[in-house]
Order: structure tokens, then sequence, then C-alpha cells
């Protein structure tokens, strides 16, 4: 495996998200879409104090069309051929045409100040020969 330099960055204050409201982003670059999501209770991966915040790459892997998280279904969906994607199973595709999960942000919590941060990427950004350009 290739070793990437991910970059560090703050995505939200655990405290300020509420369950089922996304929180949109971009990591680990302007151009690559991302979606931070409290799911309400806890979730493989998750992290913070209730260890249930995941976020992933908005980009569908099929086409790289934008997914959008169900609240009420806890997936991603994608509007061009309907792909769905878990999002307390690590991204994997439930039905549809993609072939590959939705790719993960490594997420870590900071519990002096209570802030999330991205940290990685695991899985291949839509498009991207290497998730850092
Ligand atoms: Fe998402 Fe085709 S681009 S299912």
């Amino acid at each position: 495996k290739v070793h990437l330099d991910y970059p560090t960055t703050t995505v939200s204050k655990a405290g300020d998200l509420k369950v089922g409201q996304p929180v949109a982003f971009t990591y680990p670059d302007d151009s690559s879409p991302c979606t931070l999501v409290k799911t309400g209770r806890e979730t493989q991966g998750g992290i913070g104090p209730d260890g249930d915040i995941v976020a992933y790459s908005n980009l569908c892997t099929h086409m790289g069309c934008p997914v959008s998280y169900s609240a009420e279904e806890r997936t991603f969906k994608c509007p061009c051929h309907f792909s769905v994607f878990d999002s307390e199973l690590n991204g994997q595709m439930v039905s549809g045409q993609a072939t590959e999960n939705l790719p993960r942000i490594l997420l870590s919590y900071r519990d002096s100040d209570d802030s999330i941060e991205a940290v990685g990427v695991e899985g291949l950004i839509y498009g991207r020969q290497a998730n850092i350009l």
C-alpha cells in the first residue's frame, strides 16, 4: 500500500451535532465532498461521547453522483441509479449498481475540546487514482 499523508481537519464539535442531521464538509481537499452524521445509536467505528458519529465520502462509487443521507433508514442513497450504502456498516453497499463500499472518512475525537477531526480515508474516493491528489 502507498502511504498517504492525510491532513487533519476539524469538522465539528460533537455537542453541535443532532441525530439525523447531516453536516457537509470536504476532505481531504476542497473537491471531495463528505458528510458527517450522528446516527443516534452506537455505531461500528463510531466516535464521540456516544460512539455514534461517522463520516463518508459523498460521491457514489458507481459513477460519482452525490449521495444523500436518510436519517430514517440510516443509509446513504444515490439518486442516479439507486445504490444504497449502510452508514452503520462501514458504508457497505446494500443494493444497487455500485460495486464498492462508500469510502469512509476516518475520524478522531478530542475530549479536551469536544472536537471531531477527519484524519484519513478508507477506500478510494470516486474518480481518483489516489485519495491525496
Ligand atoms: Fe450512484 Fe450510479 S452513480 S448508483
